[in-house]
């Protein structure tokens, strides 16, 4: 039995990646957030009384105090999803990108590294810091034909995609030099339950319920490959158990649509389920000025984690789609009182 440390276990990835640890497994899991605007503690409800579940607020800039919770739960290995994520919030101020992602990164690594290196040696062989990424860090494909692989290069658009990519080469040098046993995943755009209403899909979906514009960037033909969230815990989970030290592994749904399909597709879901007197909620549908330096296509090739790892996502777009339109129409008040926060910025 391990016991996982998970940074940025309370918002949307981290906690569906700690409810699958403590469901599907039978290790322990700390949780290490400082509970920013963009963490959601419920989401944690259900396995929030078990005992193999603990919770730090801590920053992970806080290289002290990261120390201490280190030596005090002593982990066998490390998950760390901790980052500001939202693309449109990084052009607006990207401090808190280079602070977190960058920063942030080098401080778990300067602290776990010289705890790893004072474990046992059955303990230090096992131990792996598992630095969970991005796509985006490729920048896009302008070619139809072409997908991300784990050898395309580095090409990042946006301060978030940049933060993120400085700190992967962060991980993967701390594995050149010091022989410190990092692996790295580079995923695809999640969607699920509980996913902040500022990106795309959770944004159209609680807009459309409140009879607000659904908000299209320019023409809205970039191109996204999406992935359920659980789908991608379950990755992870592969990955750390099974991944080889060293190694990076892309993650993605072979999902590619156009953002103005999804939308039409989730007024669709939406006209279905909740329908309108006599209108579509497609009706909401309003183009806006596009995002600066805009990506136009991702796309992963997940070929290596799939051969190596025999991971093959369980959920289609429609079936995804679906399961998460029914929640956030079961979750209303939670999309309230999230849209509230995000207007006041207050921490979770
Ligand atoms: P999120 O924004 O929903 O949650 C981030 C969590 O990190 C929050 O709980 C927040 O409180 C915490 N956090 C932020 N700054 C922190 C700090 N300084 N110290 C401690 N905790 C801090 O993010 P997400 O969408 O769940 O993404 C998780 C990880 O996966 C990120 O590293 C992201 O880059 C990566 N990723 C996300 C996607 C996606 O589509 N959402 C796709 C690929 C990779
Ligand atoms: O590819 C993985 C990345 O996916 C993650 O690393 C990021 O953390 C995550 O935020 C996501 O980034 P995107 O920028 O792709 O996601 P977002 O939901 O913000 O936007 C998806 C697409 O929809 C993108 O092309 C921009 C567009 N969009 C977004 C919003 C919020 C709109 O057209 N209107 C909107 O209001």
């Amino acid at each position: 039995m391990s016991n996982i440390l998970v940074t940025g276990g309370a918002g949307f990835i981290g906690s569906t990646m700690i409810r699958h640890i403590i469901n599907h497994t039978d290790n322990s899991v700390v949780n290490v957030d400082k509970l920013t605007y963009a963490s959601n503690r419920s989401s944690l409800n259900s396995i929030g009384d078990s005992e193999r579940y603990s919770f730090a607020q801590v920053d992970i800039c806080d290289a002290s105090k990261f120390s201490q919770v280190l030596n005090y739960y002593q982990p066998t290995a490390i998950m760390h999803l901790a980052a500001e994520t939202h693309v449109d919030r990084s052009i607006d101020g990207p401090e808190n990108f280079i602070q977190t992602n960058i920063v942030g990164t080098f401080n778990l690594l300067k602290t776990v590294k010289s705890y790893w290196n004072g474990l046992p040696e059955p303990m230090k062989k096992s131990f792996r810091f598992h630095h969970i990424s991005t796509d985006e860090v490729y920048g896009d494909l302008k070619d139809p034909d072409r997908f991300f692989t784990e050898e395309t290069p580095y090409a990042p658009s946006s301060p978030y995609s940049a933060s993120k990519a400085a700190s992967d080469h962060l991980v993967r040098a701390w594995y050149r030099t010091y022989s410190f046993p990092i692996i790295i995943t580079n995923c695809s755009n999640n969607y699920g339950p509980g996913q902040v209403p500022e990106k795309l899909i959770p944004l159209v979906i609680s807009n459309a319920l409140d009879g607000l514009k659904l908000p299209i960037y320019g023409a809205g033909d970039q191109v996204r490959d999406w992935l359920y969230v659980e789908d991608h815990a379950r990755a992870l989970y592969k990955v750390l158990v099974a991944g080889v030290v060293g190694e990076t592994y892309n993650i993605g749904g072979q999902n590619e649509k156009k953002n103005i399909d999804v939308v039409k597709m989730i007024c669709a879901l939406l006209d279905e389920l909740v329908p309108l007197n006599q209108a579509s909620y497609a009706n909401q549908i309003t183009h806006v000025s596009d995002r600066p330096g805009h990506d136009l296509r991702y796309a992963i090739d997940a070929t290596k984690i799939k051969r190596e790892l025999g991971w093959e996502p369980v959920e289609t777009f429609e079936t995804g789609l679906r399961k998460t339109v029914e929640w956030y129409i079961a979750n209303r008040a939670w999309c309230k009182e999230v849209k509230s926060k995000l207007e006041s910025n207050i921490g979770g």
